[in-house]
């Protein structure tokens, strides 16, 4: 997929608030620092487009991006962020299950993961709450290129297994490197694909 245009459209403190639900919408979510910003922005070949930081907790809302005027990318706050207060972490917990739960227009959240470590019991526990909420997902495993090969599908392997404990179904996978440039193809043809069910479903219930 040619992305032509990606402009940032709006930052929201929930989900009433985000732009109209009229068009297929993707949203990325992990760890605080996991790479999210970056990867939206590798995306979107836009190295400006999502604030990226080296301090964790950079994006505090639920940021809408408008790709080619058809898509939208959001940009989450990350989960897992030590230096905030516990009242803080609660309102930030609400906001994120309130949008994943209710955003109509949600088509996938593509659940981010950093390549360099073991399964994380905070990013299994995040992705047994999407599956009990019934929220489809995709993992991607980022940063590949601070570590070796071996290491990254060392990782990767260890965390499909561990999802294999409990899940009958695993889901897609992608390895990323935001430096590198890696996986940008492979992610953008999946969401063309799912845009284009996304079209046909719309179209089949005749709205
Ligand atoms: P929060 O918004 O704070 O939750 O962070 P985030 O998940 O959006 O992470 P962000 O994209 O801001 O990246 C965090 C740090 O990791 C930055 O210093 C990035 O430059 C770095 N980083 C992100 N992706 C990659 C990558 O693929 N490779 C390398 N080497 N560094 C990366
Ligand atoms: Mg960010």
């Amino acid at each position: 997929m040619d992305i032509r245009t990606a402009i940032y459209v709006i930052s929201s403190p929930d989900h009433t608030k985000a732009p109209k639900p009229d068009r297929p919408e993707y949203a990325f979510i992990g760890r605080s620092n996991v790479g999210k910003s970056s990867l939206i922005n590798m995306l979107a070949n836009n190295e400006k487009l999502a604030k990226t930081s080296g301090t964790p907790g950079k994006t505090q809302l639920i940021n809408h991006f408008s790709i080619n005027d058809e898509w939208y990318i959001v940009d989450l706050p990350g989960y897992g962020f030590a230096k905030v207060s516990q009242a803080q972490r609660k309102k930030w917990e609400k906001m994120i299950e309130d949008y994943l739960r209710k955003r109509e227009n949600l088509v996938n959240v593509f659940v981010l993961l950093d390549s360099r470590h073991s399964p994380q019991k905070i990013d299994l526990e995040f992705i047994n709450r999407l599956g009990g909420w019934r929220v489809p997902f995709t993992l991607v495993f980022t940063k590949s290129d601070k570590e070796n090969q071996r290491t990254v599908s060392a990782n990767v392997k260890a965390f499909l297994e561990k999802m294999r404990e409990t899940w009958q179904f695993l889901p897609q996978h992608f390895v990323t490197s935001a430096v590198k440039r890696m996986g940008r193809d492979k992610i953008l043809g999946v969401i063309e694909e799912m845009n284009k069910e996304f079209e046909e479903g719309r179209r089949s219930h005749g709205s």
